[in-house]
Parts: C-alpha cells; sequence; structure tokens
C-alpha cells in the first residue's frame, strides 16, 4: 500500500470520530431489547439485513424500512463517548427518481446536548460523510466502521452531537453519482430525525464532507429545497471540494489517483443501464488493459483500487479510448451527475476550506464555486489554505470545520457571523506531508 494511501485512510477514519448512555427506547418494539454482544458484523454483500422488504417502494422517501442495534461489540469499537449505534434501513430514490434504498449507521452520544427551549432530547445532529470513493458495497462505511483503529467521531460524541453516517453511495455502490447520493444523504437525515431514538425532530442539523464526502454533502444541499424542503439544514463544511467530476476522471490518468476515474466513471454509470452497458461494451476483451482488469476494481476497497490501478490511464481500457465519454448516455449520465450547481445550490451557511495546492481539484474551480454560490447569496465562510494539498487539507482543516460546525450545531451561529455575505481568507495552517 502506498504511503499516501494509508495516511489518507487512516486519517480518514480518525476522523470519523464518535460514543454511549442509557436510552429510552422502551416505547420502541423493534429495538426493545439492547444487547451488547451480538454477532459479529458480515460484510454487507452477505448480510440479508442489506435488502428492502417488499412493497419498500410505495413507502415515502426517508420512511424507516428496518432498524437494528449495529452488530458486534459497538462498544468497544466505539468508546466511552457513545452510548449505543443502530443501523437503519430506510427508502431513497436513484438518480433516475426511481424507489430505492440505503442503510445509515445512527450513533448517539453518552451525554446527549439537549435545548430545553426545543423538547429536552438531543438537539445536535451531524451527518458525516465518508469518502469511501469505492464501487464495492462492502467498503460502505456501516461495515468499514468496524475497522477504525480509533473510536470514530469521538469529539463529535463527545460534543453531545448524535451523529448521522450514511452508506449514501446505496446498495449498488454508486460512488460520486451525484443525484443518487443527494437523495440518500437527505433520506438518511428524515430517517435519523424520525427515529425515535432520543433525538429531536427539530434538532439543529448540520453535514460534514471532504473530497468524496464533500460531493455527497453537497449534492445534498443542492437537491433540499426541491426534494426535501421541509427539511431544516443549519450549516454543512465542505472540504476539498470536487466541483466536476468530470474534469478529475480526466485529469487523474497516469498519475496516482488513476483509480478514482475507473471508480467514478462505474459508480455513476451503474445508475443508467444504458450507459452502464455501453461501458461494458466498449472495453477491450484482451491485452493488458482488459474488461476483467477494469471490472475487478468492483469487488476493491478504495486502498485496494489505488494500488492496483496507481499510474494507469483509463481510457486505456476502451475501444474507443477517451471518446467513450462522448458517447450519448454516458455524457448525460456525467452532466446530471457530476457538475456543482447545475441542480440547484445550498440553502444554508457554509464553511468551504481548501488547499490552495490541491493536485486533485484545482482551487480555481472552488473560487469559481463560490463566487457563483456567493452572487445567489449563499453566506459562506471560505478558507484557501497555503500549506499541504488534497491529502493534508483533510487533517489541516478538521479543526476548523469543527470549530465551524459547533457554532451551527450549538446554535450560536447567527450571532458569531451576524453580516451576511461572503468571507474569503487565505490562511496558512498546518503541516505539509505530501510535498505541496
Ligand atoms: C445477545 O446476542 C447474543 C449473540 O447473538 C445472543 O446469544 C443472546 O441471546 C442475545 N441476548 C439477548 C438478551 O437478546
Ligand atoms: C465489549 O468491549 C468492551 C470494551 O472493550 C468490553 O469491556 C466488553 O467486555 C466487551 N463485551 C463483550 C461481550 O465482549
Ligand atoms: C470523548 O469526548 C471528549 C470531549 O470531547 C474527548 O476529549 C475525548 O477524547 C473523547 N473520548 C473518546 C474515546 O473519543
Ligand atoms: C467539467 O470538466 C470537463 C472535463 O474536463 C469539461 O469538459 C467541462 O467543460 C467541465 N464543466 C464545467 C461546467 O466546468
Ligand atoms: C487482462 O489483463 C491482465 C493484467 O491486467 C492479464 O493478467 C490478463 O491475462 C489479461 N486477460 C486477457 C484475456 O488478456
Ligand atoms: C465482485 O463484484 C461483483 C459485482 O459487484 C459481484 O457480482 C461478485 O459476486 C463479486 N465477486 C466476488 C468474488 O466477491
Ligand atoms: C483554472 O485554471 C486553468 C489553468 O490555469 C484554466 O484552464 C481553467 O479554465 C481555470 N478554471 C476556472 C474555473 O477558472
Ligand atoms: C435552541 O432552540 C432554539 C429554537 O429553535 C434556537 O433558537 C436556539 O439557538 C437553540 N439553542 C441551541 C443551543 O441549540
Ligand atoms: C489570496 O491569495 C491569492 C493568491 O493565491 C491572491 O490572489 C488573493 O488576493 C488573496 N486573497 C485574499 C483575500 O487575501
Amino acid at each position: 500500500m502506498n504511503m499516501y494511501t494509508s495516511i489518507f485512510t487512516s486519517l480518514t477514519l480518525s476522523l470519523l470520530a464518535a460514543v454511549s448512555s442509557a436510552l429510552q427506547t422502551g416505547h420502541d418494539p423493534i429495538i426493545s431489547h439492547l444487547n451488547t454482544s451480538l454477532p459479529a458484523a458480515i460484510p454487507p454483500s452477505l448480510d440479508p439485513f442489506y435488502t428492502a422488504p417488499v412493497g419498500f417502494e410505495y413507502t415515502t422517501p426517508g420512511t424507516i424500512l428496518r432498524i437494528r442495534r449495529a452488530p458486534g461489540n459497538f462498544t468497544a469499537v466505539m468508546g466511552s463517548n457513545c452510548s449505543a449505534a443502530y443501523n437503519i434501513v430506510y427508502r431513497t430514490t436513484n438518480s433516475r427518481y426511481l424507489p430505492s434504498w440505503s442503510v445509515t449507521t445512527l450513533l448517539i452520544p453518552s451525554t446527549p446536548l439537549t435545548n430545553s427551549t426545543v423538547s429536552g432530547l438531543g438537539s445536535a445532529l451531524l451527518s458525516y460523510l465518508i469518502p469511501y470513493n469505492s464501487v464495492d458495497v462492502d467498503s460502505s462505511p456501516s461495515y468499514i466502521l468496524y475497522s477504525s483503529s480509533t473510536p470514530p467521531y469521538g469529539d463529535q460524541l463527545g460534543s453531545g452531537w448524535f451523529v448521522n453516517v450514511p452508506d449514501f453511495e446505496g446498495p449498488t455502490a454508486s460512488n460520486v453519482a451525484g443525484i443518487e447520493e443527494a437523495h440518500a444523504v437527505l433520506d438518511s437525515i428524515r430517517a435519523v430525525l424520525s427515529s425515535d431514538l432520543g433525538l429531536a425532530i427539530d434538532a439543529q442539523n448540520a453535514l460534514w464532507g471532504y473530497s468524496g464526502g464533500s460531493i455527497a454533502a453537497e449534492w445534498a444541499l443542492e437537491f433540499q429545497e426541491q426534494y426535501a424542503p421541509e427539511l431544516k439544514i443549519t450549516g454543512a463544511a465542505l472540504g476539498g471540494l470536487v466541483c466536476n467530476t468530470t474534469y478529475v476522471f480526466d485529469t487523474v490518468g497516469n498519475t496516482m489517483w488513476a483509480s478514482h476515474g475507473i471508480a467514478g466513471l462505474l459508480g455513476v454509470t451503474s445508475q443508467y443501464p444504458d450507459a452502464y452497458n455501453y461501458i461494458l461494451d466498449h472495453l477491450k476483451p484482451s491485452g493488458p488493459y482488459n474488461k476483467t482488469t477494469f471490472l475487478s476494481i468492483r469487488n476493491m476497497s478504495y486502498d485496494q483500487g489505488h494500488a492496483a490501478f496507481n499510474g494507469q490511464n483509463m481510457y486505456d481500457y476502451f475501444i474507443n479510448g477517451r471518446d467513450v465519454m462522448q458517447a450519448e448516455p454516458v455524457k448525460r449520465a456525467l452532466q446530471l451527475n457530476t457538475i456543482m450547481t447545475y441542480h440547484g445550490v445550498p440553502q444554508t451557511p457554509l464553511f468551504i476550506y481548501k488547499a490552495i495546492h490541491d493536485e486533485i481539484t484545482p482551487i480555481n474551480q472552488t473560487d469559481a464555486y463560490v463566487e457563483r454560490v456567493c452572487g445567489l447569496g449563499v453566506n459562506v465562510l471560505y478558507q484557501r489554505n497555503t500549506r499541504g494539498g488534497h491529502v493534508d487539507e483533510l487533517t489541516n482543516g478538521a479543526a476548523r470545520a469543527m470549530t465551524w460546525l459547533t457554532t451551527v450545531l450549538e446554535g450560536r451561529y447567527a450571532s458569531i457571523y451576524s453580516t451576511t455575505g461572503c468571507i474569503v481568507q487565505n490562511v496558512t495552517v498546518g503541516e505539509s506531508n505530501t510535498g505541496l
């Protein structure tokens, strides 16, 4: 495994910050037994929990379809700031607006932050979007949380926040499929707010995502007004923003980040049978860059794919080279699912943080994004870091994002950022471990 990859993974998992106290769940028959020694988690592809019950299509988006205590010894995994964790199967809608479902993990803080002016129940909900960047459903957060070397979300749970960690790529592991991810994130929030697990239905409600997680978070914000108009989202922290994922597919070829192109193209087109079949039909049957090798990424975690395709050019796998991107069904799927601000703009305050020397997603695209949403009246605090690259900013920006999210989730945003409009700052924070 490449050093950068293991840094990325360990930092990602250490950011999966999270927790534990007694729940008032006695009134809910589905979860009436608390059991701290459940059988160990098994991969989603083998676990019958990861299915939708018959007739789920007829429920409304966000409906809870199944719920269970997260399997295994979650206390050992999650640390003392977490009192319990649940897996929830919920109804959502795919990129083609057909009924679908996904799974989220809700972590309950040991000592919930409450707001007596509302209800005395938990008053803060953070949805953390893990950049899992894989087209293998067995890399879904609800399962990979168990691989975390440190208790994930310790600080967030320690702040009394409920933490919602959706498998936003859904059952088809549709990596970077913007519309599908937007729906899956919004419906996970609907599901956890209605879960009756000690969280107030009108809790302050924020999103946080870096890189692949920023895609899920930002697309959710773009779709909120049209898809989930009743949801009040209090704020969002977006790091390493990927404004144009198609651009990334084009530019990662022949670099160490090459797997993002392959997993991205398969992820987006997995939502569109005509585009997916076009891809399958135009992969070379033999030679060093063949269909079997290309598709092997479907059984790989991000780290495995990163190592296997390091330095390659995905267009070498296609009979028609880069023209594959111009074929009508593929082009349409990409246009609809990879360009930010095509469908809408966030309706909530944003904290955006980015390394000026980000080598995967150029800073000038984020500059342009900020200019556009600011022009449409969004409140943005945008910090451009002179230190480090894409991987560095994951950690360099984490403390600043946490501080900003704290003001949002404690209901103090309006008093601190009293002026509306945009603030753009150059900052110099943290370390550079990647030579940038
Ligand atoms: C808890 O789970 C274990 C392992 O599946 C099972 O043997 C035990 O009966 C369960 N206890 C309760 C109270 O449900
Ligand atoms: C679960 O983990 C906790 C913390 O490591 C430990 O105290 C407890 O004994 C474990 N429970 C079981 C049933 O293994
Ligand atoms: C629990 O939360 C406190 C307060 O945020 C934090 O200092 C501590 O490190 C957390 N513990 C764990 C195990 O995450
Ligand atoms: C996104 O990137 C692609 C590939 O580089 C480019 O062709 C397209 O014009 C870009 N779209 C926008 C809206 O910037
Ligand atoms: C496909 O490519 C792999 C190397 O990536 C090679 O080992 C295998 O023999 C190739 N298969 C065919 C049918 O050419
Ligand atoms: C690999 O992934 C494909 C598609 O996701 C699946 O059908 C197949 O069973 C997987 N194979 C293995 C060996 O896990
Ligand atoms: C970003 O800079 C590159 C080259 O420096 C330029 O080609 C591109 O058009 C710029 N993109 C935006 C959105 O300004
Ligand atoms: C409590 O709720 C009220 C009403 O929604 C809100 O104005 C206030 O900011 C909240 N305070 C906290 C600490 O969440
Ligand atoms: C930030 O630095 C850039 C150069 O990277 C400069 O063009 C810009 O004016 C600076 N912005 C602020 C707000 O200082």
